[in-house]
């Protein structure tokens, strides 16, 4: 019984330590995950649903009339959906990963940086108590791809959120073709490989969500950032015909247009207008998710914004420098 009661001291502690506030060093917080976990929702004999699991995570959410031995057990769902977050350290996948695990989905962080995806997911853990798992992805490199697809077929209820994308400046690409070449290899060829990789795992599984990192920059090409655009657009097309193969296999694929947000890779860019936090399109890449859209913008009055940018005439856009 003292055990018990310590290992939820150590538990409460840690939820205290993470509420205190996003301040504290990732480091700090990576090295509370190591404290023993509350298993008291374990112990119970009684389980509240047949299809669930009990991993308490005092959260104040009583389940006393099921015959747990405490009132206070998280329910995370055995058949809970598993999000495959691919360009996992993206400040956008981020913030997505936070919300799907908020609402108690298992995680697969896909990237390059393994070592920062664990640190990403030792937090996730701290604050949501969550299933998290790291997985190394390089959309450039289709090696990788494979281990990927196993790795999710080998889940009840998969989902894909694909993030990653690089986008150097348009000038720098002007002066160095290659570098075009990459961005276009890793946003648009990367972006094709893994996801037919992955159509045959989601068209086995019914009513699994897949969503799509798009931009506005996809829906007309600037003189700005016309590389980066092109390889938006090319996602654009793919999205749409992922979503017409997934349809009668009752999988949904979400295009999201992104309009800027704050991240790293708006970081130095100077003369955006518009920009909104990254947790703001991670709310409208989850609600949108949730409700199978299939293309929205976000925040939602780029949509007219594109609107009218696409209505310019071809003579005149020509002239614009924008
Ligand atoms: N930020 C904006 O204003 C904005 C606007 C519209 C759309 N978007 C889109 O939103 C998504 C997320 O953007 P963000 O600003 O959150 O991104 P970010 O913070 O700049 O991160 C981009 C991520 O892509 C990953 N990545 C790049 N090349 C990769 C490759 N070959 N294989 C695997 N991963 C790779 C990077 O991994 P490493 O850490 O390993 O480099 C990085 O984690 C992107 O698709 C972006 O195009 C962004």
């Amino acid at each position: 019984m003292l055990s018990r009661r310590t290992s939820c001291i150590g538990w409460s502690a840690r939820r205290w330590i993470a509420a205190a506030g996003s301040s504290w060093p990732a480091t700090r917080i990576s090295r509370i995950t190591a404290l023993p976990r509350c298993i008291h929702g374990w112990r119970s004999s009684a389980p509240c649903l047949p299809t669930s699991t009990r991993i308490c995570a005092c959260s104040r959410i009583s389940h006393a009339d099921c015959g747990c031995v405490t009132t206070s057990c998280r329910l995370v769902a055995a058949d809970a959906d598993t999000w495959l977050v691919l360009g996992a350290s993206a400040a956008l996948a981020r913030a997505f990963a936070r919300r799907a695990a908020d609402k108690g989905a298992r995680l697969l962080l896909a990237g390059r940086d393994t070592a920062d995806l664990a640190d990403a997911a030792a937090d996730l853990r701290t604050r949501f108590a969550a299933d998290v798992d790291v997985i190394a992805f390089d959309a450039t490199a289709p090696e990788t791809h494979g281990a990927v697809a196993t790795r999710l077929a080998g889940e009840k209820r998969p989902n894909v959120m694909l993030a990653f994308a690089t986008m150097p400046a348009q000038r720098e690409m002007e002066h160095d073709p290659g570098l075009a070449a990459a961005t276009l290899n890793a946003n648009l060829a990367g972006a094709a490989a893994i996801l037919l990789h992955l159509l045959p795992v989601l068209e086995s599984r019914r009513g699994a969500r897949v969503v799509i990192v798009g931009s506005v920059a996809g829906d007309r090409g600037r003189r700005r950032n016309y590389v980066y655009g092109a390889s938006k657009a090319g996602l654009h097309a793919l999205a749409s015909g992922c979503r017409s193969r997934l349809h009668r296999a009752g999988v949904s694929v979400t295009l999201v247009k992104a309009g800027p947000f704050d991240s790293a890779m708006t970081f130095t860019r100077t003369g955006l207008r518009g920009v909104v936090t990254v947790e703001r399109v991670a709310d409208d890449c989850w609600r949108a998710a949730q409700r199978r859209r299939s293309v929205v913008y976000s925040p939602a009055a780029w949509r007219w914004i594109m609107w009218a940018v696409k209505a310019i005439p071809e003579p005149l856009f020509k002239r614009l420098d924008i």
